[in-house]
């Protein structure tokens, strides 16, 4: 069966390291993020996963971590039955591995919660996680996940632009939300910010230093890459640099897009 919905986040190489390197604390739940799995995509982008073969996930109320090269790693759920749900596996609050309980992701952290579309259900993560495209073989028992597709309900690329209804994007209309996803059309992670003063700003998120997917640190209010530790400003600019470099800014900023808005909502230009 096909999960589906809005989708949008992203990361986890040096888990939690947004939340420890910006020095938060609070009540964490008593629960762990989910253990991890390695899987390989196929070269239709798709990832195929035997799920008897992994106990973790197979029994109801289970998940996983799912890493595969070059994508965000992934929060597989499988709250019972025949149901499948992946979103990413980073908390939108502050960048913590999340964890899976009574049908809904949960962050370690200072207890954020999201239910299986990624919608969050309890703060203090504001933003929604991403949602990814899957579909579950009852009868074969494999569970395929989509990285192809697209973030499931982010609008595509339509004659190099992207529109984002306000009906549809509602934190756009607020300054200091943003939205963030994989348009189909376009293939990589991008995010659109509303900032003050009614303007947009939109940028890949993918890091210039080797193609880490960039996640949105809330309490820095900024982007941060959790490969190497580079951040970045919601314009784009690079704030710190990886790590190798000590922080020094030795890598370039992250491609920006032309963004504007009228009254029925965001448009940016995929150029
Ligand atoms: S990192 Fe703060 S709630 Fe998840
Ligand atoms: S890939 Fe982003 S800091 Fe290295």
């Amino acid at each position: 069966m096909s999960t589906s919905r809005r989708g949008f986040l992203r990361g986890i190489a040096g888990v939690g390291a947004g939340a420890a390197a910006t020095g938060l604390s609070g009540c964490a739940p008593n629960i762990a993020p989910s253990p991890v799995l390695d899987a390989e995509k196929e070269s239709d982008g798709r990832v195929r996963l035997d799920v008897k073969r992994y106990p973790d996930l197979s029994r109801d109320g289970g998940a996983v971590t799912l890493r595969v090269p070059g994508e965000q790693h992934l929060l597989v759920m499988h709250p019972g039955g025949n149901l499948y749900a992946v979103t990413s596996n980073i908390c939108t609050h502050s960048g913590c591995p999340l964890g899976f309980e009574q049908g809904e992701a949960i962050c370690p952290c200072h207890g954020s919660r999201f239910a299986l579309d990624g919608t969050v259900t309890n703060p203090p993560a504001r933003a929604p996680l991403r949602k990814f495209t899957s579909s579950y073989d009852a009868d074969k028992g494999v569970l395929l996940i989509d990285f192809a597709a697209g973030d499931v309900g982010f609008p595509a690329v339509v004659e190099g632009k992207i529109f984002f209804p306000f009906a549809q994007f509602p934190e756009l209309r607020t300054a200091g939300q943003f939205v963030q996803g994989v348009p189909e059309g376009y293939g990589k992670l991008l995010f659109v910010f509303a900032l003050e003063g009614g303007t947009y700003s939109a940028v890949d998120g993918i890091c210039t230093h080797q193609q880490c997917p960039v996640t949105f640190d809330e309490p820095v209010q900024g982007l941060w890459c959790p490969c190497h530790n580079s951040r970045f400003t919601k314009t784009g600019d690079v704030t710190r640099g990886p790590d190798e470099s000590g922080g020094a800014i030795t890598i370039g900023p992250l491609k920006k897009f032309t963004a504007s808005s009228d009254a029925s909502g965001v448009t940016v230009a995929i150029t």
